[in-house]
């Protein structure tokens, strides 16, 4: 008997910086979990990431294989996961030529990330108009590879839509070549700042990052954002916001354990100090392994490279029978 084919999953990061622990929870956890039973192809989305970086690009090039790194060192196996550069599929950005006649302009105004990310960076009118379409040239990366699957973070689920929407119109106006894909978010929500603040992420200077060294995770737990009015030991502490709190929600296997220290720091008598030392504990647990990884695979970058010049000729493969149906359908088969 012949093995059965696996599901695809498709995901991916812009490579613009190395990836923090946010990017973990939100999706990394979940891709090396699936990758035994899916067939994976991760995307490292220089191309996305020059549209909002396009007037640094020796910024996305320094980052293609620093991702890749972080990728191995999550325990994502080359072996059964593919990566991928974006910008070395052409395909990608041929379909979002054709995809960009499927939606229009006020529905891609309407994108709640797009629209964030726009008064974020403070584009508001000039925003280019790379930046503004990149959904749908997010939805040819998802469709080229023709993935059922996509483990994101919640953040990104109006990506999904979008690109649910655009296959639905494709199928229907030509012929049902696409896969219509489904997100499998995060069970654990969004990791705050280091600061507290609601987001993590590289620019605002709050990130934890999976290269850090053991130093600098000690240094980030100690300078974490807590209860501000929890001044004394005995004080009743306050764990609605509390930066700490939410990483032991994200990270401590021991569910009961983070109950009983919740309960206690609510009553009083639990310091600051020892709930940092028992999450420095419970983050090194997850991270000294993959930091171990990192340093590891990080000796020999010219196998890095070979791994991800390797994965993205087998993509191309995938990417191009998707174009060749995608023409099939549209009738500009003609040669
Ligand atoms: N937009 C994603 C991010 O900013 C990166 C990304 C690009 C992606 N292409 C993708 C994620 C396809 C999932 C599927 O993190």
């Amino acid at each position: 008997m012949s093995t059965p084919i696996k599901p695809r999953i498709l995901t991916g990061d812009r490579p613009t910086g190395p990836l923090h622990i946010g990017h973990y929870v939100g999706s990394l956890r979940n891709r090396v979990a699936l990758q035994r039973d899916y067939d994976t192809y991760i995307l490292i989305a220089d191309v996305q990431a020059m549209t909002d970086n396009f007037e640094q690009p020796q910024k996305v090039r320094d980052n293609v294989l620093e991702v890749a790194l972080d990728y191995l060192a999550v325990g994502l196996d080359p072996q059964q996961s593919t990566f991928v550069v974006q910008s070395m599929i052409p395909e990608i950005a041929e379909l979002t030529v054709f995809y960009l006649n499927l939606v229009t302009v006020s529905h891609l105004r309407q994108n709640p990330t797009v629209k964030t990310e726009i008064a974020q960076k403070g584009y508001g009118e000039s925003v280019p108009a790379g930046f503004f379409v990149y959904p749908v040239s997010q939805a040819a990366d998802i469709t080229a590879f023709g993935a059922a699957l996509v483990p994101v973070g919640e953040d990104q689920l109006p990506m999904i839509e979008q690109t649910r929407e655009i296959v639905r119109r494709f199928n229907t106006l030509y012929a049902p070549v696409l896969v219509e894909p489904k997100a499998l978010v995060s069970e654990t929500g969004r990791l705050p700042g280091l600061d507290g603040k609601a987001k993590m992420s590289k620019s605002l200077g709050n990130a934890m990052y999976l290269s850090d060294s053991a130093d600098d995770v000690a240094q980030k737990v100690r300078s974490m954002y807590t209860d501000p009015n929890h001044l004394r030991v005995e004080d009743p502490g306050q764990i609605e916001g509390n930066t700490v709190f939410a990483y032991l929600d994200a990270f401590d296997p021991d569910k009961a354990g983070v109950a009983a220290l919740k309960e206690h720091y609510q009553r009083g008598g639990l310091g600051d100090i020892k709930v940092k030392k028992h999450l420095l504990e419970v983050l090194e647990a997850t991270f000294a392994p993959i930091r171990e990884r990192r340093l590891a695979y990080a000796k020999d970058m010219g196998a890095v490279e070979q791994m991800v010049k390797e994965g993205t000729a087998r993509g191309r493969e995938v990417a191009a029978q998707t174009m060749q149906a995608a023409r099939k359908a549209m009738r500009l088969d003609y040669f």
